[in-house]
């Protein structure tokens, strides 16, 4: 099967592995010293999340971590992208540090040493403490400098056996979906706040840049950020114009400050909203980075919407497409055409996809099997137009299938279903689909091509 996969364009040294994050898998949300999250009261708020499901057991990792860990050895995976719960290290997000909430990371750390496994830490998956966003959250500066703190306490503790750190995942789904869209965590709509959020988020990833560093001589520090491509659903001057902004609004704002071009001036105008700017930021903002993570899902075709909101562009549903469970179209042109463009539009210089996945209504068949076919054939598309990537020189090291599990799907709640594994909810029995067999096959095969 492997054949049609061009896994020799891959380097021998290239990294495979599944990714999570602490709020979608853990549970446990009042152990140990846990606070409550922004994500525990908006899915604690009725009507937020679909069947007002929430995070309390999830997947019950916390507990269930070595089992969790024996099934990325099953899959052969090289590293693993989990991250860290800023509410059970620092539950007030500043002040005391919870030494509990710690040592859960450190063992779970030590765990996926020993079973030859590299962890790659996220510090921040949209899990900001309650107590912070009831100070103003990420409209407030001082939101930043904690998060700074934050990652310093968290570098101090786990920087003699992590190398790999990323400050944020997604900046964008923060900013913009959790302010402006209203529909994740903390629920706000709101131009103003949305974009005072996105420019202290980017502060923050550049602030924890600094502190991990400070912490963690010969860290590796990276921003994980998620893409589409944009295209014009017609010729028409106001759809292109319309595409144009979209990609501004999805792409340049968040790419352009963090590689030294400031923030897009076609993009202020639009938001008409002043940024919180102080002097030294920018270059805060612009750190240099060891490498970048692309999350990427679906791509966009977007239409002229002038009286729709910000940025007047309103997406298209191309009919006669193929489409996830999630109902996001599938076109992994999409992938390898954002890996080019981080190389050659942004000069990026190592790169890694960070999440990459399909949801699909799975089951489990009388055989006790779960048979996922469309999962698996995503999944291999997107490793092919990878490899096209890495034959036209893009520097890609690694990918991270999203997800190792089933797990909380943030708004969408336990329906929606990314898993490589399967969950029983009822149960927490894990049963390998078939795309983490057939993942487990292209690592392989890649492994022993590379012998
Ligand atoms: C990304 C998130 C991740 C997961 C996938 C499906 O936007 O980073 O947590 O929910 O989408």
């Amino acid at each position: 099967m492997s054949e049609s996969l061009d896994l020799a364009a891959f380097p021998a040294d290239f990294t495979w592995g599944t990714a999570t994050s602490a709020y979608q898998i853990e549970g446990a949300v009042a152990e140990d010293g846990r606070a409550p999250s922004i994500w525990d009261t908006f899915a604690h708020t009725p009507g937020r999340v679909d069947n007002d499901d929430h995070g309390d057991v999830a997947c019950d990792h916390y507990h269930r971590w070595p089992e969790d860990i024996a099934l990325m050895k099953r899959l052969g995976a090289d590293a693993y992208r989990l991250s860290i719960a800023w509410p059970r290290v620092l539950p007030g997000g500043d002040g005391p540090v919870n030494a509990a909430g710690l040592d859960f990371y450190d063992r779970l750390v030590d765990g996926l040493l020993d079973a030859g496994i590299t962890p790659n830490v996220t510090l921040y998956h949209w899990d900001l403490p309650q107590s912070l966003q009831d100070r103003g959250g990420w409209t407030v500066r001082e939101t930043a400098e904690h998060l700074a703190d934050y990652a310093s306490v968290v570098a101090g503790r786990l920087g003699d056996r992590v190398t790999q750190w990323a400050t944020l995942n997604e900046p964008l789904c923060s900013g913009w979906i959790g302010h402006l869209e209203g529909r994740m965590a903390p629920g706000l709509t709101d131009l103003t706040a949305a974009v005072r959020a996105s420019y202290h988020l980017l502060l923050a990833h550049g602030l924890a840049t600094r502190a991990v560093r400070a912490a963690v001589p010969g860290a590796r520090i990276g921003l994980v950020t998620n893409h589409s491509t944009v295209e014009a659903a017609s010729t028409r001057p106001e759809d292109i114009a319309a595409a144009t902004r979209m990609d501004g609004h999805t792409n340049r704002w968040w790419l352009d400050p963090v590689y030294g071009r400031g923030f897009p001036t076609d993009m202020r105008e639009l938001y008409g909203v002043d940024l919180p700017e102080r002097p030294g930021d920018l270059a805060a903002i612009a750190a240099p980075l060891d490498w970048h993570g692309l999350n990427y899902y679906f791509p966009a075709t977007v239409t002229d919407d002038p009286r729709g909101p910000v940025p007047y562009a309103r997406e298209v549903r191309l009919p006669d497409v193929p489409r996830t469970g999630m109902d996001w179209q599938i076109d992994a042109g999409g992938l390898e055409a954002l890996l080019l463009r981080l190389t050659d539009e942004y000069g990026v210089r190592k790169l890694y996809v960070t999440e990459n996945g399909s949801a699909f209504a799975d089951t489990v068949s009388p055989d006790g099997a779960v048979h996922d076919p469309d999962r698996a054939r995503y999944l291999e598309q997107h490793v092919s137009a990878c490899a096209r990537a890495v034959r036209k020189g893009v520097p890609l090291a690694g990918y991270y299938a999203w997800s190792l599990l089933d797990n909380f799907e943030w708004a969408y709640g336990y329906d929606k279903r990314f898993g490589l594994v399967h969950v029983d909810y009822a149960t927490q029995v894990r049963t390998v689909k078939t795309s983490g067999l057939r993942y487990a096959e292209i690592i392989r095969a890649h492994r022993e091509s590379r012998a």
